[in-house]
């Protein structure tokens, strides 16, 4: 071997161990695997290509001149997943903490760049003590041009990111930004100021883990999408939830080969909904009944349970799904179930994902909390959210479709493709008792009970809607995987487009 090949070999050594062995074995001791060690979970076998391996900071504060490491706290470059491109970022705990320095920014900025050029996805792995505290603003400028880059990103390429460790201050900014958020129970966590902040401040007692958990954000605030047990868990988890997205904006997500036939029948969903309104069933138990073979991928299963979404796919092709799920407040929107859809549907019209709606909803939550806190505006953005979107949409109306979320939950007036209903449907201005007791007000119980048979002989199924064409279809629940599939074979080649803009303004 010629010198200058050992001197790169030697050096190349040197970078891969980081902050040293002692360092590796504390991120061992605590559950993580080193950020070497997660790409290689994270990415197929030998298709790691490093860049940046010798880039150190150009820190001479506090020392720091005299402490370089090459590589300086993160690790970056692109692999492949199933064999498609992906650029990756990730963060070396073992190294500064993982601390952002300029360099480190600029490290991670070059592959953000390359990724916008070539159109692939990025998926960063964050395990950082945040700003890199001995450079200073030269730090923060390097978290701002990150920031510029999630946002020029958003809507181009697919940005997922995994949060390993810690994540706070401003670096939380750059994962908040990106599409998707999955977090490690125990080890990971996410706040804009921590519990001793927050104890000077506030003069709350509260644990990092309460604070910003993964728990914490897959159930109270959805800032994460899913809390994952450790960190070979959330790596593969991140591997599926790849294969169902597609690199770019102008690219379709990939196809999987699937047996599962296109037509096949389930003969148990023309008895799924109970013959009692007010019953509940499980909308998942549909979900995994029409998917190919019954694959689901849901996001945020913790938050706002009472509307389901996630991806699947039928004949092969990724497909979004929201659903209204009557097991959980009867399927009913409200604030965070609104904001849960809007965000999803927004991500699935913008990387051409067709959107499968299944509805079931008894109307917007009624209260105080509600309405004080907003549920105007919310609301609000999962109806400009499904009218704004020009992907395929088919929605499937099993039972409830009332009012107001009647015309949110992809309704063929905001150019819902196929709009099917269940013969189980009833789809009206709100449910009959509600109606008479405003229509009939002051009745006797005898009259009331003739008005509510009457309403309900009325209006409490699918054939007045489709009476009218806002039904395009009353079809058997067994069949409606076949009708799906038929329909998105159809809008394949569709072709929709909204007047030029700069961009929208919908209700933030
Ligand atoms: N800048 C520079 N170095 C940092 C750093 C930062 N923001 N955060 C951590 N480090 C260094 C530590 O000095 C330590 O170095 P050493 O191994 O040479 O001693 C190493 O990273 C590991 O940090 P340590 O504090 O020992 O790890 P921990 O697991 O006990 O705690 C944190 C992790 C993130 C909670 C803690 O390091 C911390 O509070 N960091 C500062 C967070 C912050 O306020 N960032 C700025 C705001 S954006």
């Amino acid at each position: 071997m010629s010198a200058n090949i050992a001197e790169m070999e030697k050096r190349r050594s040197a970078a891969r161990m980081g902050g040293g062995q002692a360092r590796i074995d504390a991120q061992h001791a605590r559950g993580k695997l080193t950020a070497r060690e997660r790409l290689e979970v994270l990415l197929d076998e030998g298709s790691f290509e490093e860049t940046d391996l010798y880039v150190h900071h150009d820190c001479i504060d506090f020392g720091m001149e005299s402490k370089q490491i090459p590589g300086d706290g993160v690790v970056t470059g692109s692999g492949t997943i199933n064999g498609r491109l992906v650029y990756v970022y990730s963060q070396d705990f073992t190294v500064f903490g993982g601390s952002l320095s300029n360099r480190h920014a600029q490290k991670i900025c070059k592959i953000m760049d390359t990724a916008m050029r070539v159109g692939a996805p990025v998926i960063g792995l964050n395990d950082s003590g945040g700003a890199r505290i001995q450079e200073g603003v030269a730090a923060l400028a390097g978290y701002a041009e990150v920031f510029q880059r999630n946002v020029l990103a958003s809507g181009v390429v697919p940005q997922l990111s995994m949060i390993m460790g810690p994540c706070a201050g401003g670096a939380v900014y750059s994962p908040a930004m990106t599409d998707f958020i999955f977090m490690v129970k125990d080890s990971s966590y996410m706040f804009v100021t921590g519990p001793d902040v927050v104890k000077t401040v506030t003069n709350e007692v509260v644990t990092q883990e309460e604070l910003g958990g993964a728990i914490t954000h897959s159930t109270k605030t959805s800032v994460s999408d899913l809390a994952l047990e450790n960190d070979v868990e959330a790596l593969l988890a991140a591997r599926d939830f790849f294969d169902y997205l597609p690199l770019n904006n102008r690219e379709a997500a990939p196809v999987r080969p699937s047996a599962d036939p296109y037509d096949r029948e389930e003969p148990s969903l023309d008895t799924i909904v109970p013959p009692n309104a007010n019953q509940p069933y499980d909308m998942h138990e549909v979900l995994h009944k029409l998917l190919d073979e019954g694959d689901f991928f849901e996001l945020q299963p913790s938050h706002a349970a009472n509307v389901i979404i996630g991806f699947g796919r039928i004949e092969g092709q990724t497909v979004g799904i929201v659903a209204n799920q009557p097991m959980v407040l009867a399927g009913v929107l409200d604030i965070n179930s609104s904001k849960k859809a809007a965000r999803f549907v927004r991500f699935c019209d913008a990387f051409n994902i067709p959107i499968l709606t299944f509805e079931d909803v008894p109307g917007f939550l009624p209260g105080t909390d509600q309405e004080h806190n907003g549920i105007i505006k919310h609301g609000a953005k999962l109806l400009f959210a499904y009218a704004e979107a020009t992907v395929p949409k088919i929605t499937v109306i099993t039972r409830k479709a009332y009012g107001g979320a009647y015309c949110v939950m992809s309704s063929k007036h905001l150019r819902g493709d196929l709009n099917y209903a269940w013969p189980t449907a009833e789809i009206a201005v709100m449910g009959a008792k509600g109606a008479v007791e405003i229509i009939f007000r002051g009745q006797d119980e005898e009259g009331m009970a003739a008005a509510t048979k009457e309403y309900e002989d009325r209006f409490a199924n699918p054939f007045v809607a489709a009476s009218r064409g806002y039904i395009d279809e009353v079809i058997y629940p067994h069949s409606t995987r076949k009708r799906i599939a038929l329909g998105l074979r159809k809008l394949r080649t569709k072709q929709l487009e909204n007047p030029w803009k700069k961009h929208d303004n919908i209700p933030l």
